[in-house]
């Protein structure tokens, strides 16, 4: 049989196999996650098998059932497969589209392929899963900003998140270097702000390539990125960044910054001294104005603000920050920032939406409603989580894929630095010890973070983030208390077919 990643809980192995033929039917209430399913078999073997909400004879059918009992987990799902009969139950759509996951996994991995394979029995063998993730949070992120990648690939990179079972699409689409989503109201966002005058070259931090570089997400394609996820049960999480990170918009709205002149989109990677003023007013009316529009966009709970990163040097100068802190009774400008994302936070809830930020939001003070994403290190998931804040862990110590992979970096395309093997990791500690029991239910989950600076194409984020994010994926789901690195790439190496039948430009393990 084949392997599953993410690892199920428990797995029977039977006798015998189905085999999907031209006859088999798919029998289902949930007629969208039918026709999703017949829609993955298609290209592969040539027809369309029938999507039916009855029949009369249950031989050779493909069952998707909703049941409340079916688990649980709301996410949860059991695959019963006999030499007659597929039937997937879940207590949700979600927990369906999961088991069809799986049975992709166990076909041959042909399946996955795009065009007709002929000659080949479509079998799927015998077996009894029950299965549930073990986190809720189950993430990654794609920066969008230092390079940006078409809409085609997204929603490739989003079919590659549901395979294995991931369900929070995090999307980076602001930086220095870039603006990357269409606001109406705002058109020099996308009419300077989206585009640069160069690029450093990837051997060398401070040489600039010469070549304008840059484009955009219409609403349109935000839309149909978001439809396509959800289809696929996965949350897009937008990332607005704000204070920092946020030269690009003020090379076009120079009156949002301290200085108020002289700003271009950057040209260069690392933290730029320039960010919004926390005095102007106008800096905040802009940000409202911003983020309906966005919010509009995404129908998700969560709202990402970033706010990693951010100098204090021009505050510390600023007359209107200063005034700013003398008017809130602030102490500093680690105060000043953390009073500028709360008042975000209450614009933000206002709309419905929770925020996540970094884990600098914790510096300055927090706000018990934030969400705090950890990333330098898992300390400030530790923190926040004992403060009774919720936490997603997207620690660099083992969910930065921008990191090198191999220890030969002369054999590995140039990175932005760092040394995370596949098998660094596999051994991801979700919750660490120093959590408190009775605090562990805030850490939501995990997630793999894809940060572009060094990755210009498509196919470098694959190899970057393949196997890594599977490995990101069956420890938030699987959560096994023992990880067998060793079986774990055994299992990967009888995967790998799928992968390459998809497309995917994965990094081979090393021997
Ligand atoms: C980050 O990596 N600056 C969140
Ligand atoms: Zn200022």
């Amino acid at each position: 049989m084949n392997p599953i990643f993410p690892i199920p809980n428990s797995i029977e192995q039977g006798d015998g196999q189905f085999t999907i033929n031209a006859d088999t039917q798919i029998v289902t209430a949930e007629a969208t996650v039918g026709h999703l399913l017949a829609g993955y078999l298609i290209p592969a073997m040539g027809f369309e098998i029938a999507v039916v909400a009855e029949t009369e004879s249950e031989d050779n059918t493909i069952t998707l059932q909703i049941a409340d009992d079916a688990h649980e987990n709301p996410e949860g799902y059991t695959l019963a497969v006999t030499s007659d009969t597929v039937t997937i139950s879940a207590p949700q759509a979600r927990g369906l589209i999961y088991g069809v996951q799986t049975l992709l996994q166990l076909l041959p991995s042909q399946i996955m392929g795009k065009e007709l394979i002929a000659g080949i029995s479509w079998e799927i063998p015998a077996v009894t899963i029950n299965d549930a993730p073990a986190f809720r949070w189950r993430g990654l992120h794609l920066d969008v900003g230092r390079h940006m990648f078409s809409v085609d690939f997204i929603k490739k990179f989003i079919d590659m998140m549901v395979f294995y079972k991931m369900n929070t699409f995090h999307w980076h689409l602001t930086e220095d270097q870039g603006w990357r989503i269409e606001i109406k109201k705002y058109p020099k966002l996308t009419e300077i702000s989206a585009f640069r005058k160069e690029t450093p070259i990837p051997e060398d931090r401070t040489t600039g390539d010469g070549k304008p570089y840059g484009g955009f997400y219409t609403q349109d394609e935000v839309h149909e990125v978001v439809a396509y996820a959800a289809e696929r049960q996965i949350t897009v999480v937008p990332e607005i960044e704000l204070p920092g990170h946020s030269v690009a918009v003020l090379a076009a709205y120079p009156e949002l910054g301290c200085v108020g002149e002289g700003y271009e989109v950057w040209t260069r990677w690392g933290i730029a001294d320039d960010v919004y003023c926390a005095g102007k007013e106008e800096v905040f009316t802009f940000l409202e104005n911003v983020l309906t529009e966005v919010i509009d966009l995404f129908p998700g709970e969560y709202f990402h603000i970033g706010a990693d990163e951010c100098p204090k040097v021009r505050w510390e100068v600023c007359p209107d920050c200063q005034e700013r802190i003398k008017a809130e009774g602030l102490e500093n400008e680690y105060e000043l920032q953390s009073w500028f994302v709360r008042r975000i936070e209450k614009f933000l809830n206002a709309k419905g939406r929770r925020l996540v930020g970094w884990d600098e939001i914790l510096e300055g003070g927090l706000s018990p409603s934030a969400t705090v994403m950890s990333w330098r290190g898992s300390q400030g998931g530790i923190d926040a989580a004992n403060a009774g804040n919720d936490v997603v862990m997207s620690p660099n110590t083992y969910c930065y894929l921008d990191y090198y992979q191999g220890e030969d970096i002369d054999n590995e395309p140039a990175a932005i630095g760092g040394y995370l093997p596949l098998k660094n990791v596999y051994q991801f500690i979700v919750i660490p010890e120093e959590v408190e029991p009775d605090k562990a239910h805030h850490i939501l989950g995990g997630q793999g973070n894809v940060w572009t600076e060094y990755i210009p194409t498509s196919d470098q984020v694959e190899y970057m983030a393949y196997p890594r994010a599977v490995a990101i994926a069956e420890v938030v789901w699987s959560h096994p208390e023992e990880r067998d690195y060793d079986a774990f790439e055994d299992r990967l190496k009888q995967h790998f077919p799928h992968m390459e039948a998809m497309g995917i430009n994965y990094r081979p393990l090393a021997d």
